[in-house]
């Protein structure tokens, strides 16, 4: 039976060897934060961590993940949801219906790991995600906020301008 190291713990799951990591997660482990989008690599809804890299879980094949990779979720990101992308998602309200919402937020995370002080250019680059509901000025005003680089008052513009293109 296979083993998977999530949110810092081994856990066994069951499946076929193609069957993706995104559905092991939330079938078996019940991690369900991780949502299915498009199935297709797209939209980025299924993002996971996979050794701190943003991973599309939704095209990753479970066998090919070991237990000594480690895999986290938007559950195991920070206790208490204290990332400081998250408290930068909550101060600026971030999500409308919030479905894309925690594959952002983990396409972010992975972001400020690699690049703590990124420009709009690298957000753009890094940030492939699509939201439907049109919150791409939010996600950028949020992680520049997270990334310590605006205050709050200093963004109040760009997040008026939002539903405009990403
Ligand atoms: S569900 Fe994985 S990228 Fe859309
Ligand atoms: S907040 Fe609704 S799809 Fe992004």
């Amino acid at each position: 039976m296979p083993q998977l190291n999530v949110n810092g713990r081994l856990r066994e799951c069951e499946a076929e060897d193609d069957t993706p990591l995104l559905w092991v997660l939330r079938e078996q482990l019940g991690l369900t934060g991780t949502k299915y989008g498009c199935g297709i690599a797209q939209c980025g809804a299924c993002t996971v961590h996979i050794d701190g890299v943003a991973q599309r879980s939704c095209v990753r094949p479970v066998s090919t993940v070991t237990a000594k990779e480690k895999i986290v979720t938007i559950e195991g990101l920070a206790p208490d949801a204290g990332h400081p992308v998250q408290r930068a998602w909550d101060e600026l309200d971030v999500p409308q219906c919030g479905f894309c919402q925690s594959g952002m937020i983990m396409a972010a995370a992975a972001l400020l790991k690699a690049k703590p002080k990124p420009t709009d250019a690298d957000i753009d680059a890094a940030m492939t995600n699509i939201c439907r509901c049109g919150t791409y000025n939010r996600v950028r005003a949020a992680i520049h906020l997270a990334a310590g680089q605006v205050q709050r008052k200093q963004i109040a513009i760009a997040i008026q301008t939002e539903g405009g293109a990403a």
